[in-house]
């Protein structure tokens, strides 16, 4: 991967976040998240940028670099993942605020999960949720061993990996969902969660701790949760119609491995109640938002310091 962070700086102090096609150098969106936006720029097309909110400390960045290295390095030695390379570059910027990019190897789109699965067939929805398992039965052993002291989360949605090629046959799916890293050692979160109420409104910050923060988090600790929520964004990405095939391939599964991985199977009527919920969150989220950053660039004329996700679709 071969970063200029000349050329980043540059991008950076030509940024336009309220509205990033305004931008001097105009970044080409990859996609968006629930929290962040990733794109890439023209004079670096192979490498992915993830633009996390503003620090306030150099202790933050350097807290923010240990948590997401010892997550990766986690996930790859306790769960076996295969995680993307990463580099994390901060800097300050022309507005003289602490700035931190996530840079990593551009994926192609074609072997991102959520494109898969727009096309995928049975066969495909099979290969991709039986590597994803593998990998999640390790991560349950380890939270059960542990009894939830020392914990690792992940948020499994087919959109946070990436799998061969088709004709490549079983390679075994890359991770790059990493800028929030969901470590907790001795029962404490590592991620500094207040960084990122900062892309959030003051006036919702109280709303989003009180509510969201622990319930969000506490669920990607969760394999059985982290599975509904898997199965549950098939509604997002248009494919319903697979929903109660994945629910098969997953319940099979776990029946196998019952000496692994103990739950009860996943119900329909779970995933649905779920979606309903889970949308509804983060769509409010997200209106507010938008709303918070057209009160400060319309009517008070301030900067806005977020990459805000664009619509999506629910
Ligand atoms: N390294 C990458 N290469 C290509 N596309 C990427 C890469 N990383 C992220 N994306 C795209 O951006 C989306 C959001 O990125 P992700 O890392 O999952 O962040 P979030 O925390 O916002 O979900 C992904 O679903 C994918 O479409
Ligand atoms: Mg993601």
């Amino acid at each position: 991967m071969d970063v200029n962070e000349n050329l980043l700086a540059e991008f950076e102090d030509m940024l336009n976040p309220a509205f990033p096609e305004k931008s001097g150098i105009i970044p080409e969106i990859l996609g968006y998240g629930e929290i962040s936006t990733t794109f890439s720029i023209p004079a670096m097309p192979d490498v992915a940028l993830k633009r996390m909110p503003p620090f306030e400390n150099a202790d933050q960045i350097i807290a923010y670099k240990k948590a997401v290295c010892d997550y990766t390095s986690q996930l790859a030695e306790v769960c076996g993942i295969r995680v993307a390379e990463y580099a994390v570059y901060d800097f300050f910027n022309r507005q003289n605020e602490h700035i931190v990019y996530v840079a990593q190897p551009r994926l192609e789109t074609a072997t991102i999960g959520n494109h898969i699965l727009a096309a995928a067939s049975r066969k495909d929805l099979e290969k991709m949720i039986s590597a994803i398992m593998e990998y999640l039965c390790r991560l349950y052993q380890f939270n059960h061993q542990n009894s939830h002291q020392a914990s690792i989360g992940l948020d499994g949605q087919l959109s946070n990996w990436s799998f061969g090629l088709s004709g490549t046959g079983n390679a075994s799916p890359v991770y790059f969902d990493i800028t929030t890293p969901l470590l907790r050692v001795d029962g404490t979160e590592q991620l500094d969660t207040e960084i990122f109420l900062k892309s959030c409104p003051s006036f919702l910050v109280w709303l989003v701790r009180w509510q969201f923060l622990d319930e969000v988090l506490n669920r990607y600790h969760d394999v059985r949760m982290v599975l509904i929520d898997l199965v549950a964004n098939f509604y997002k990405e248009g494919r319903q119609d697979l929903i109660n095939g994945a629910l098969s391939i997953i319940n099979d599964f776990v029946e196998n491995e019952k000496y692994a991985m103990d739950f009860p199977p996943l119900k329909r009527a779970e995933i649905d109640s779920y979606y309903k919920s889970d949308a509804f969150i983060w769509s409010l989220f997200l209106m507010l938002r938008r709303f918070d950053r057209f009160v400060k660039t319309k009517i008070f004329m301030q900067r806005y310091n977020f990459i805000l996700p664009g619509a999506i679709t629910r």
